[in-house]
């Protein structure tokens, strides 16, 4: 692949609480810049452990992540959380907003440490909010929104700082298929602005827009398949 804005180089994880998990082993790949890509697997087989390593959210037990060349792994705590804020957006796998926040001040909370002056702090935050269709409820708090409209919210706020990567973690997990595909209609909107996303999902018609499927299976990629490939042979391989 030519220019991959992201690139994982033998990443493993291993979780070392109660129980030792090796969560994942030896995984690497390449998000080409500008490109929409899916990773699917088994319930528990690595794929949020992956997510959360690509977006230098947690440290591997070995192997490295560059971000445009730089290694991500390497970068220390202050570095790594400005490089967080200005380069990656996060929509995490069960909702984060903050309960006592309206939908455009949890929009605003992801722009204090960017650094963004106050007074455009609301104008920006409005216009993510219409973006994702949510401007009427902008000073509704997360109770009292949907689910979709709650992963909305999420996911203006994980574009806050406009940043190159979007990285989601089961968007449309809690969704019916109209908010699902009326969530995607959002997702693709972002992806035309040339925005990088990486969906880890269990979902079919999410899989559908991406143009590369990256599969997980007991903390290893098994198969990475192009929309070429997928859609010439017609059967999800392995
Ligand atoms: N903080 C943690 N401490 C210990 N083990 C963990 C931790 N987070 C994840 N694990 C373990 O690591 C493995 C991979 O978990 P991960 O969350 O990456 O799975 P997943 O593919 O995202 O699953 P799901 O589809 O259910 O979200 C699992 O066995 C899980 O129990
Ligand atoms: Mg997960």
């Amino acid at each position: 692949m030519s220019d991959p804005i992201l690139r994982a180089e033998g990443l493993s994880k291993v979780y070392d609480g109660g129980y030792r998990t090796v969560a994942l082993e030896g995984v690497s790949l390449e998000i080409p810049r500008g490109s929409l890509t899916c990773i699917m697997g088994p319930s528990g087989h690595g794929k949020s452990t992956l997510l959360h390593l690509l977006g230098g959210l947690d440290r591997p037990t070995a192997g490295k992540v560059y971000l445009d060349g730089e290694d991500l792994t390497s970068l220390g705590p202050n570095r790594l959380a400005e490089v967080r804020s200005r380069r990656l957006g996060f929509v995490f796998q069960f909702f984060n907003l903050l309960p006592v926040l309206t939908a455009l001040e949890n929009v605003q909370t992801a722009m204090l440490l960017a650094g963004v002056p106050r007074r455009e702090q609301a104008d920006r935050s409005r216009a993510l909010l219409r973006l994702v269709g949510l401007e009427e409820k902008m000073h509704a708090r997360p109770g009292q929104l949907s689910g979709g409209q709650r992963q909305r919210v999420a996911i203006a706020r994980a574009l806050a700082n406009d940043p190159d990567i979007l990285l989601m973690d089961e968007p449309t997990g809690n969704l019916d298929t109209r908010s699902e595909e009326d969530l995607l209609a959002h997702i693709r909107a972002v992806h035309a602005r040339g925005k990088t996303i990486v969906i880890v999902t269990h979902s079919e018609s999410v899989a559908a827009m991406a143009e590369r499927i990256v599969r997980i299976r007991d903390g290893r990629v098994v198969d990475g398949e192009t929309a070429a490939r997928r859609f010439t042979n017609g059967r999800p391989g392995r």
